[in-house]
């Protein structure tokens, strides 16, 4: 059930005339009499995505976002929203995993541009880190998509992988003590028969060096037969992914994580696309990928996780499954005008792999930290 603690802003006192951080409750369904927050929040929230991105690749509707904030089981979210004269200028949502012993929270202070450099952003802030040290959190983490300003002074990760321009939102977070710890380059493939066409001959020459292996495929819910195989490979991507200097919780991960983990998707009529490797003389499955998409079509495509298990590495597993997910995408979702995914800068392997495809960066995001006593 949401997390509805009564938790008021600490400094109110200092917020900007006019503006005020308003907690908010989850609402049971979008018919609710309460729900009307919930729904300008996340007007607000693609109305910024837009802003930020030039486009809505990034826009997901009500309906889509409220069934992540009802199940709490994994993690807390608090959430705020930010208005100003009463209208809804932003968000800010603290994230804290269950997971035993966590000392992470990761934090999110979106604004619409109109709003910023007027003190808003750093009231919203200082709320969340508040709230986070009343957890007991001390390791504060977050993320933000950085200008393409190209004649801007750069900032490098401490990875030595990519640069980022010292925009109004790196300015920011430095000067509230975060410091940048990773670049993660974000990537789109257009889905065109060009592609496709380029898809199948990779798929071709990975079948060629994967001769052990063969392909798995199921849009969630997981079948039981390979539920408890996929619930192993989620527990190890939190750990085999490289994460630099930003700290996750090893995760334990089980048949019913796994279902909790898709009942989001199912509720709100995303589907959840899972491809996956099995290696046949184990009958172990040991590499997957996942795509997603709304109940619009039309729509872009997210890829969310890839693995390839670290014994297995070296088979061209991960151009395989990545190549047979999108082989399908093309009869699945042919309206879909292209594919999103997400990679750390010196994920070199993975990136080999994505350019290899056709994926070209379209943006860079930072992962910050600050770690307080
Ligand atoms: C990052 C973000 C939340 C900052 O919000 P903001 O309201 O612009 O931040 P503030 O106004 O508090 O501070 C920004 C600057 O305005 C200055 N400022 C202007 N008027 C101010 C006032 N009345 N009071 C305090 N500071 C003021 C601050 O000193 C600061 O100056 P600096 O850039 O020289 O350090 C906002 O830019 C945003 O939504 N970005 C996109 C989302 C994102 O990436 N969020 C980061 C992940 S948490």
């Amino acid at each position: 059930m949401p997390d509805t603690t009564d938790i008021t802003a600490p400094y109110a006192s200092e917020l900007p005339d006019g503006v005020e951080l308003r907690r908010l409750v989850i609402p049971q369904s979008l018919d609710a009499a309460d729900a009307a927050d919930f729904v300008a929040m996340v007007r607000a929230r693609n109305e910024i995505y837009r802003e930020i991105n030039g486009n809505d690749d990034e826009s997901n509707t009500p309906a889509e976002i409220l069934p992540r904030y009802q199940d709490e089981i994994y993690e807390r979210n608090l959430l705020w929203i930010v208005l100003r004269e009463g209208e809804v200028v932003g968000r800010a949502i603290l994230t804290l995993p269950r997971e035993d012993g966590s000392r992470v929270a990761f934090l999110n202070v979106e604004l619409v541009r109109s709003a910023w450099g007027r003190g808003i952003g750093t009231a919203a802030a200082e709320l969340l880190e508040k709230t986070a040290r009343d957890e007991g959190r001390t390791v504060l983490q977050a993320w933000a998509v950085h200008d393409e300003d190209a004649t801007a002074e750069r900032l490098g990760a401490p990875t030595g992988f990519g640069t980022i321009a010292l925009d109004h939102t790196a300015r920011f977070l430095r000067a509230h003590g975060y410091s940048l710890e990773q670049i993660e380059r974000k990537s789109a493939l257009p889905l065109t028969d060009a592609s496709y066409a380029r898809v199948d001959e990779l798929i071709a020459e990975a079948r060629r060096a994967s001769e052990g292996y063969r392909i798995v495929q199921w849009t969630v819910p997981t079948p039981a037969d390979v539920i408890d195989a996929y619930a192993w490979m989620k527990s190890r991507m939190v750990t085999d992914a490289p994460a630099a200097g930003i700290e996750f919780d090893e995760e334990v991960w089980d048949a019913a994580r796994v279902a909790d983990h898709e009942r989001p998707y199912l509720e709100s009529e995303r589907t959840l696309h899972v491809t996956a490797a099995r290696h046949i003389a184990s009958g172990e499955l040991v590499a997957f990928n996942e795509l997603v998409i709304g109940a619009d079509r039309t729509e872009p495509t997210h890829q969310e996780d890839t693995l390839v298990l670290a014994e297995h590495r070296g088979h061209r597993l991960g151009m395989l499954v990545k190549c047979a997910a999108l082989h399908d995408w093309r009869t699945f979702a042919p309206q879909s005008p292209r594919v999103i995914t997400y990679n750390a800068e010196e994920n070199r392997p993975m990136l080999d792999i994505n350019e290899a495809i056709g994926f070209v960066p379209v943006a860079y995001n930072g992962a910050w930290k600050k770690t307080v006593r």
